[in-house]
């Protein structure tokens, strides 16, 4: 028999099912409590105990720090895979073979050319336009470019949708940059790889030769692959509830895009790197700043630390604390923002209210580190985020419409104001 829950409400008894997942995570299935009960909802801000759809694209567990997509655990394939074979598993759930990569790789080059009219929108920004709101617009408009909307149902058409979505969102993530710095707009180069191509649009110029130093792709080969899904987060929970409506692909991103944006989402990266300068240009007081963090009085938190899911430890982020001390190393930088993040991370772990309420350090922590030594403007680290977070994405809005969810609509309980009789504006 299988286990059930037991409600007690109104001198009924209402009795709901509970599903397993296959690692022993339990939920009530509440999805008929409100007729059971005679209209109780349940209520949960920030849906901190509540799980929105059943899942078959990756398995966390923030008590033990696991983290594995598909499976395979987070470690290996940042050590053994590459960002594409990653995508591929994510997105279509097993590892492909050598052909199945092959054609993989070879169908996202079909679709590297972005139509030249989405240059003519992206003049349209001021220069002074923040990546990420460009990078959302820019995604969005691409609907225009591709107005067919895709056939959930045929294997083939959504092969062709995701992977032109793999392919022109790294194009135009880039342009985003390019257009702020007043470069040239670059076109993807279909003899080389992914990752490489993203260091070539970012930073070759037509005045010389550039040539991308292969410890920088390798990091950033990792990097995408530790970002690529992460389960019902915020931009991913965003991207399932606006296709839940059945918009397209390109509209659900763009909406997952203005959600990682903010700061404590994908937009930490960023806020950790502003946060080290502010401390060093403030004469490097570490102390001062984790003293601030603990205030109640004070809003400051310390960006980079703490996460919704993981308390122990943040799996990624030793994978990527290691890599970033790789390389440093093998690039010989020494950075002096970089000790002022060793000593906050020393002295935060140390701390007792910290260690308390289980802050560790997050992959944005050390995220934002790398990117920096990798040459990588500051306003780029949340888009990089996001390049890596787009098989995540993709799978996860090819799982939702596969599974015929409804559309996301949760309920409230109401607190404003009972009935009441519209008064004449010259009566008020
Ligand atoms: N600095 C100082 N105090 C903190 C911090 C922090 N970074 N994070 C949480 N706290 C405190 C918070 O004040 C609260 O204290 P109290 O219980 O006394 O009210 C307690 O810890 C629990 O915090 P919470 O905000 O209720 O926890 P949450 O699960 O809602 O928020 C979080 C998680 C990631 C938004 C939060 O830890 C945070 O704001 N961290 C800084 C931003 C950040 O680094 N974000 C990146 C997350 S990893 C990348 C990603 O996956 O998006």
């Amino acid at each position: 028999m299988s286990e059930t829950a037991k409600i007690e409400l109104g001198g009924k008894t209402i009795e709901l099912p509970v599903i397993e997942g296959t690692e022993n995570e339990k939920a009530i299935d509440i999805s008929a409590f409100r007729g059971m009960s005679g209209g109780y909802i349940t209520i949960d801000p920030g849906f901190k105990n509540t799980g929105s759809c059943t899942s078959a694209i990756t398995f966390l567990d923030g008590e033990e720090g696991i983290l594995r997509y598909r499976g395979y655990s987070i470690e290996q394939l940042a050590e053994k895979s590459n960002f594409l074979e990653v995508s591929y598993l994510v997105i279509f759930g097993e590892l492909p073979t050598a052909a199945e990569l092959q054609k993989f790789e070879n169908s996202i080059r079909k679709y590297t050319l972005v139509n030249e009219e989405m240059k003519g929108i992206i003049d349209g920004f001021p220069r002074t336009a923040h990546p990420m709101g460009v990078l959302s617009s820019l995604t969005s408009a691409l609907t225009a470019f591709n107005p067919k909307a895709v056939n959930v149902n045929s294997d083939e058409e959504m092969y062709e949708a995701i992977c032109k979505t793999m392919a022109k969102f790294l194009v135009i993530a880039t342009w985003t940059y390019r257009k702020k710095m007043g470069f040239p707009l670059n076109y993807y180069d279909n003899t080389k790889g992914y990752v490489e191509n993203f260091l070539q649009l970012m930073f070759s110029l037509p005045t010389e030769t550039y040539k991308a130093n292969p410890v920088v792709i390798d990091a950033l080969d990792k990097l995408f692959i530790l970002h690529a899904d992460h389960e019902q987060n915020c931009s991913t929970s965003t991207v399932r509830m606006v296709g839940s409506s059945h918009a397209g692909l390109f509209a659900s991103i763009s909406a997952g895009v203005s959600a990682l944006w903010g700061p404590l989402h994908g937009g930490a990266n960023q806020a950790v790197l502003e946060m080290l300068e502010a401390i060093q240009n403030d004469g490097g007081d570490v102390a001062k700043y984790v003293a601030k963090a603990k205030d109640k009085d004070d809003p400051f938190r310390l960006m980079g630390f703490g996460h919704r899911v993981y308390k122990n430890f943040d799996p990624r982020a030793r994978i990527i604390k290691k890599a970033a001390d790789d390389v440093l190393s093998s690039l010989g930088i020494n950075d002096p923002i970089l000790n002022i993040a060793k000593q906050l991370e020393q002295v935060a772990l140390e701390d007792e209210y910290f260690k308390s309420k289980n802050l560790y350090p997050n992959v944005d922590f050390y995220s934002g580190i790398i990117y920096r030594a990798l040459g990588i403007p500051v306003d780029m680290f949340t888009v990089m985020f996001a390049i890596g977070r787009l098989p995540g994405w993709i799978a996860q809005w090819k799982e939702m419409r596969a599974n015929n969810e409804p559309i996301g609509r949760p309920r409230q309980i109401y607190t404003g104001a009972p009935e009441r009789t519209y008064v004449e504006v010259s009566n008020r």
